[in-house]
C-alpha cells in the first residue's frame, strides 16, 4: 500500500479571530521598533509524517505550548525566513508583498537540509496573504515603513533521540516595522574578523537557519567594544569577504588606468546567504547601469583587494542588503587595527549607487514603479 502525504492546502485554513475589544490598535510610526510589536492573529500549520499538512489555523497571537523534550530545543531543528508587505503608495487599498516566492523557495531549501518537510510554496503564499489581509490596519504607511513577515518552521518531536522529527509546525507572526535607522541612512563602521568564521564550505552558510544566527553574536559584541557597529566576515587562507553582520555585503570599486567601474558581491558557493535583496540588488544593477561604464561581477574579493585599492583611490562605496534594511551604508573597515575608509557623498550618509540602488527598490515596494514577477499586490 502507497501511502500520499497530505499537501499543504490554504482552502483548508480554519480561522477563529481575536475579539474585537481585545486587540491590538495600529502603532503609530514614530514609536515603531524593528520586531518588538506583533499583529493581532498568527497562522500555525503542523504537520506529521503519517498525515502530511493538517488544516492550517489563522488564530489569535499567543504562546506556543510545547514539550520541554521537543527537537527544537535540543538539536535546533529550526528555520526561518524574513519578507515584508507594504502599504502601496500609488493605490492606497493595495498590499504589496516583494518577491514572496523567492522566500518560500529558500525555506524549502532550508527545510529539505534539516530534514524537515517541504511544502508548496503557493499555498503558504495564500495563507500568508490571508494572515495579512486580517490585521491589514495594522501596517504601517509611508516610505521606510512596513510589515516585517516572519515565517518560521520547526521540529517539534517529542524525545531526546537525536533523528528525523516526525512532527514539524509552521508559524507565521508580522510585525509592523519603521525604517532601519530612524534618521534615515546612517553609515556603519565595520571590524574585519579573522578570528572566528561564519560558515565554511559543506556547511550551512547559505541556508536560514536560527543555528547560524546565534553564534555570530559573540564577534559584534568583540567589534562593538572597540566602537564598530557591525563586523565583516572573512573566510579562508586569502580572508574573502563575505558577510557583514545578518547581511551579503557589495563593494564599488573604480580601475584608475581604465576608468571602468566594478560593483562586486561574494559567489553563491554555499557559505552565502541566498539573498532576496542580493539578488534583487544584482538584477536591478544588471538593468539599469550603463555597461560601458560598469560590470557587475560575482566574485571572490579579499580584504587586503580592498585595503591596496582603497589606498589607490579605487574604492568607490560599499554597503549592506537585506531585508530589514534594504541596503546600509558602510563608511569604514577596521582592519588588523587600521582602518579602510570608504567614501561617502559630500555631506551625506551614503554612496550614490547606494542610494540609487534604495530607491530602485523601495519604489519597485511601495508599487511606484512596477517590475513583472517581483510583486504579489492584493
Ligand atoms: C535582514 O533582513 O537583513 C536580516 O537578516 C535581519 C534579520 C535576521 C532580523
Amino acid at each position: 500500500m502507497t501511502s500520499k502525504l497530505a499537501p499543504l492546502s490554504a482552502s483548508k485554513v480554519k480561522i477563529s479571530v481575536r475579539p474585537e475589544n481585545e486587540r491590538n490598535q495600529p502603532i503609530k510610526n514614530e514609536d515603531l521598533i524593528f520586531g518588538k510589536d506583533f499583529t493581532n492573529h498568527m497562522l500555525t500549520v503542523n504537520w506529521d509524517n503519517k498525515q502530511g499538512w493538517h488544516a492550517p489555523e489563522i488564530k489569535p497571537y499567543g504562546n506556543l505550548s510545547l514539550d520541554p523534550s521537543t527537537c527544537v530545543f535540543h538539536y535546533a531543528f529550526e528555520l526561518f525566513e524574513g519578507l515584508k508587505a507594504y502599504k502601496s503608495l500609488k493605490n492606497e487599498k493595495d498590499i504589496i508583498m516583494f518577491r514572496p516566492d523567492k522566500n518560500m523557495e529558500r525555506m524549502n531549501k532550508s527545510s529539505d537540509r534539516i530534514c524537515l518537510p517541504t511544502f508548496e510554496s503557493e499555498e503558504l503564499i495564500k495563507l500568508i496573504e490571508e494572515l495579512i489581509k486580517l490585521d491589514k490596519d495594522m501596517i504601517p504607511k509611508g516610505k521606510g515603513y512596513s510589515l516585517y513577515i516572519r515565517p518560521t518552521m520547526i521540529g517539534t518531536s517529542e524525545g531526546l533521540g537525536v533523528h528525523t522529527p516526525d512532527k514539524a509546525m509552521i508559524f507565521v507572526i508580522c510585525s509592523p516595522v519603521g525604517p532601519y535607522y530612524k534618521t534615515g541612512f546612517k553609515a556603519v563602521s565595520l571590524e574585519a574578523t579573522d578570528y572566528a568564521t561564519r560558515a565554511w564550505p559543506g556547511g550551512v552558510g547559505d541556508k536560514k537557519l536560527g543555528a547560524n544566527y546565534a553564534p555570530c553574536i559573540k564577534p559584534q559584541l568583540e567589534a562593538a567594544k572597540r566602537g564598530h557597529q557591525q563586523n565583516l566576515w572573512l573566510f579562508g587562507p586569502n580572508k574573502n569577504i563575505t558577510e557583514v553582520g545578518t547581511m551579503n555585503v557589495f563593494f564599488a570599486l573604480k580601475n584608475s588606468q581604465t576608468g571602468k567601474k566594478e560593483l562586486v558581491t561574494a559567489p553563491l558557493d554555499g557559505t552565502i546567504l541566498e539573498g532576496v535583496t542580493r539578488d534583487s540588488v544584482l538584477a536591478l544593477c544588471r538593468e539599469n547601469l550603463d555597461p560601458a561604464e560598469w560590470e557587475v561581477n560575482e566574485r571572490y574579493l579579499s580584504i587586503d583587494e580592498v585595503k591596496e585599492r582603497a589606498a589607490k583611490g579605487e574604492l568607490i562605496e560599499a554597503f549592506g542588503s537585506g531585508t530589514a534594511a534594504v541596503v546600509s551604508p558602510i563608511k569604514n573597515i577596521s582592519y588588523q587595527s587600521e582602518d579602510i575608509s570608504v567614501p561617502l557623498q559630500e555631506g551625506k550618509q551614503s554612496g550614490k549607487l547606494t542610494e540609487d540602488v534604495m530607491k530602485w527598490i523601495s519604489d519597485i515596494q511601495y508599487g511606484i514603479t512596477e517590475k513583472a514577477n517581483w510583486t504579489k499586490v492584493f
